[in-house]
């Protein structure tokens, strides 16, 4: 597929046919994932490709403990919240694949010269981390796309983070970033309407 066309058909899929994403398929993703640019170079991460249900399962049962743990206020919106909130963070239990990111702290040349923590550095180059992992991911979005699947990035299941990187057995200096579900949509959905061009475009000429 064209890529122009991948962008433009790329939308979040959060239900998904029961029918496994081939191997080949799972590793040519990643592949992509593996030519995103990244700060100096340093390609900062590592792709867990989960497919055991069991696993799956595992995972969310961990996310939602950790939603209904979270204190409440005392708003009517507050149990219709959590459990919106639950769904959005534990669906990727029944997506036939899930990419589980990990990123490791990169050093900068800054770091070499200057007595700053790494923290503070990634803070004055406003995360490069984050950004990195932002380029890999969307790499996958859309490679996802080309390969005829519906992929969705989430971030909320790392509210259980600690636990997830337990199960995964995902260990320092390695840490989890995101999570993103892969599979054949479950029926066809169109792209969400986005802002205008005018509206987000500024020539400064
Ligand atoms: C950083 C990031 C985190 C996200 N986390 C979640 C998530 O935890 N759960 C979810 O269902 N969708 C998540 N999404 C998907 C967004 O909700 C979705 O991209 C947005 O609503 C726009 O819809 P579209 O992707 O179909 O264009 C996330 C997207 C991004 C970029």
């Amino acid at each position: 597929m064209e890529l122009k066309q991948s962008i433009e058909k790329r939308t979040s899929i959060r239900n998904f046919m029961d029918e496994p994403v081939p191997f080949n398929d799972l590793k040519e993703i990643v592949r992509r994932a593996g030519l995103a640019p990244s700060v100096n170079n340093s390609q900062p991460w590592k792709f867990y490709v989960i497919t055991n249900k069991k696993v799956l399962s595992n995972l969310a049962g961990k996310v939602s403990e950790k939603i209904k743990e979270l204190p409440s206020n005392k708003s009517i919106a507050a149990k219709n919240v959590k459990s919106q909130v639950e769904w959005f963070a534990t669906f990727f239990e029944n997506a036939p694949a899930v990419i589980a990111m990990a990123m490791e702290d990169y050093e900068t040349i800054l770091e070499k010269g200057v007595n700053l923590s790494h923290e503070e550095i990634n803070k004055l180059r406003n995360f490069p981390d984050m950004q990195s992992a932002g380029a890999a991911i969307q790499n996958i979005l859309l490679s996802a796309v080309d390969l005829g699947y519906g992929a969705c990035w989430l971030s909320a299941p790392m509210m259980a983070k600690e636990s997830l990187e337990k199960i995964l057995e995902i260990e320092k200096p390695y840490h989890l970033i995101a999570f993103v579900a892969i599979g054949k949509a479950a029926k066809p959905k169109e792209p969400r309407s986005k802002k205008s061009l005018d509206e987000i475009f500024k020539l400064i000429d």
